[in-house]
Order: structure tokens, then sequence, then C-alpha cells
């Protein structure tokens, strides 16, 4: 059996080898390393596949959001409105540029952020809302945008986890996740859904006027070459990246076929397993399954990862803190036992290996051990 991995990006390289190598090489031999051909193609691509009219790469996913709440002029003071059950990167940036974070729990099935949280949070300081679309499935971008309209709010998607999944309308249309809010952000991080050999970024919007802003603030808040009408950023998508960017966009479907194929064969397995919760499925959104993440009752979920180290399978905690625990987010707003769900959830999650390449023998290796520590 190949050894299992909670991301195997070797496995995935080796099928589209020759297209990358030779796309890298290409770069190398016409030394366009920034804003080349490639940044240009690549992001032609994913504006035909995402169906948006602007895309702007950045160096990644943490800038996209940083740029996004630049761009869109908000202020030391305005308040943002996050979920708390998120990675860092998400509240990070808003501490960052002098906002104030302002936390709301999440949905107990999807791990998404709570609408009616959000509405009990709006106060006459709040300006944006940045909902995550966590683990792969869009959050109720229907519900947020209704929200964000009555209440005048910039929405800013924070797509780093399910770039590809699709929000389905009431009405049963769809759009891509990220280009339903006024800006969507995503990450090009190695083991994310589309992930490139480094670090990359972008940032995505139907909106003209901010798309020009958003160009100009991550070129150093240049409007004019060598004068600067802004603070901006330098955040540049590299030729190499995006290279290698194009040629998995291609596949990025079929990808996440693959890890909807691994999380029907878990989702079977733990079927009557009453100690593990499988994920729950929207019915307004389709899930690329950026992590498979299981919600552990009446078992000790340290034991059980360890137990499944000790048989060559690796687990991991999303997250294991809610950011109000956080030492650096530590705030007298919150005090533990505030955001019940979201405590709850970093006290019992666990994800098992995700990716494109996992086998069959692997998965029933995985979840013969899972059902053996349970059953014991
Ligand atoms: C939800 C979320 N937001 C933001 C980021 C930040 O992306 P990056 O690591 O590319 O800066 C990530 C990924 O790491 C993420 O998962």
């Amino acid at each position: 059996m190949k050894k299992i991995q909670m991301v195997d990006l070797k496995g995935q390289y080796e099928k589209i080898k020759a297209e990358v190598d030779k796309g890298i090489q290409e770069v190398i031999d016409n030394t366009a390393f920034i804003n080349g051909p490639a940044v240009n193609r690549f992001r032609e691509n994913l504006e035909k596949y995402l169906n948006v009219k602007h895309v702007i790469p950045c160096a990644n996913g943490t800038d996209a959001l940083q740029v996004a709440m630049m761009a869109l002029g908000l202020k030391p003071g305005d308040e943002v409105i996050t979920a708390n059950f998120t990675f860092i990167a998400t509240a990070e940036v808003i501490a960052l540029l002098g906002f104030t974070p302002v936390l709301v729990d999440v949905d107990p099935h999807t791990f998404n952020i709570d609408i009616k949280a959000i509405e009990r949070a709006i106060t006459p300081k709040t300006k944006a809302i940045v909902p995550v679309h966590l683990f792969g499935q869009s959050a109720d971008m229907e519900a947020v945008m209704e929200l964000a309209q009555k209440h005048n709010l910039f929405v800013i998607e924070d797509n780093c986890q399910a770039i590809g999944a699709d929000y389905i309308f009431k009405n049963g249309s769809r759009k891509k996740t990220g280009t339903i809010g006024h800006v969507g952000c995503t990450s090009f991080f190695p083991s994310k859904n589309l992930g490139c050999y480094g670090d990359g970024g972008a940032i995505f919007t139907n909106d003209d006027e901010l798309a020009n802003q958003l160009r100009v603030v991550v070129n150093h808040g240049m409007v004019v070459r060598y004068y600067h009408d802004y603070v901006g950023v330098n955040s540049r998508l590299d030729s190499i990246q995006a290279v290698v960017l194009d040629a998995k966009l291609k596949h990025l479907d079929e990808y996440a076929a693959a890890r909807r194929y691994v999380a029907d064969y878990y989702d079977k397995a733990f079927a009557n397993c009453d100690k593990l919760k499988t994920p729950f499925r929207a019915v307004n959104s389709t899930h690329v399954f950026h992590q498979y993440t299981l919600v552990t009752s009446n078992i000790d979920r340290k034991a059980l990862q360890d137990y499944l180290a000790s048989k060559d399978i690796p687990a991991m905690i999303y997250y294991p803190v809610p950011l109000h625990m956080q030492k650096a987010y530590v705030d007298p707003r919150y005090k533990e036992g505030d955001f019940p769900v979201t405590e709850k959830l970093c006290e019992t999650v666990l994800s098992l290996p995700m990716h494109t390449e996992l086998d069959d023998e692997q998965l029933k290796h995985i979840t013969e051990n899972v059902l053996a520590f349970i059953n014991k």
C-alpha cells in the first residue's frame, strides 16, 4: 500500500508532469518571471472558469483578504463580522488593518457562519461581512447578501477552501463561490484544491471600479508608473506558479470529483457509527471537500488520533482553538462559553486524509482502523 498522507501532491504532479515541466522551462527560457504572459493566460482562464469579470492574481490568500479590505476603503475602527471557526488569516487581516474583528458563531451542521448570529452582531459601525466557505462548502450566501443589502455592508468571501464549489440559489441558478459577494478571495497554497508549488492567491470581482482599485492596491498603490496615489502593498503571483495553476485548473472539476469519491467512501463506512457525525451536505452548495471533517462524540479524540498514527494514518484537528481563545486575539468583549458551537467543534472535530490520489486500498485501511478503534 502507498504511504497515506493528508495530501499527496507528488502523486498528483506525476499525472501532469509533462505539461508542468514544459511550462516551467518556458518561463525560465523567456525569463518573464513576474507579470509574464503565463500569469495573464491563467488569469483569463480562471475568469472563464469562475464566470467572473475580473481576477486579480496576488501572492497568497492572506494578501487577497487584506487587499480586498484595503481596496474597499474600510477605515480603522470599522467593524468587520466573520466566523469564529476558521483559519486565523481571516481575522488576522481585519486586526492588522486596525479594523475591529467581530466574531460570530457558526452553524453546527455546515460549520459555516450563522446568519442569525450575524444579524445580532450588526451595529452602526459594521462595514463588512466575511463569510468563510469552510472545508469546501459555501456559506448561505443568499441570506448573507440579503443582510448585507439591508444594512449597506460589503461582503468579502473567504473562498480559500472552496474554489470550484457552486452556490445553488433558491431559484436553482448557480454561481461559483467567491463570485457572489462584492469581492472573493482565494489561496493557491499547495494543499488547497487548486494549489501551486509555492505561495499564490487571487481576488475576484464583477465590479469594474473595484477591480481597478484592487489592481492599484496590489501594485504599491500606483496609478501611473511611479506615482503612488494610495498606500498599497506588493503582492504578485509569479509566472512559474501561474504555469502550475493553469495546468491544474483544467483538472479542477476532476479533482473535486476524486475528493467526492473519497468523501462518499468515508460517509458509507461511517454511516452506522453513532460516535461519528459525517459532513453535512447543504442543499444550497456543492461540496468540494477541501477537508473531510468528522465530529466525534463520546470518544477520546486524542486516543483515536494516536491510534490512527500507530497505523500510519495521519489525522488532523482543524481547528483546535476558537479565535476568541487565541492568545493574540483575547478581547474583553468575549469569554469562554460565548461561542458554544465553535467551542464544541474545536473539542470534537477530526479531519481524515483527503486528496485526489487516495485509492480504495488506502481508504479501506483508514476506515477499518477508525472503526476498529471505535468498536474495541
Ligand atoms: C479560510 C482561509 N483563509 C485564508 C487563508 C490564507 O491563505 P494563505 O495561506 O494563502 O495566505 C487560508 C489558507 O491558508 C484559509 O484556509
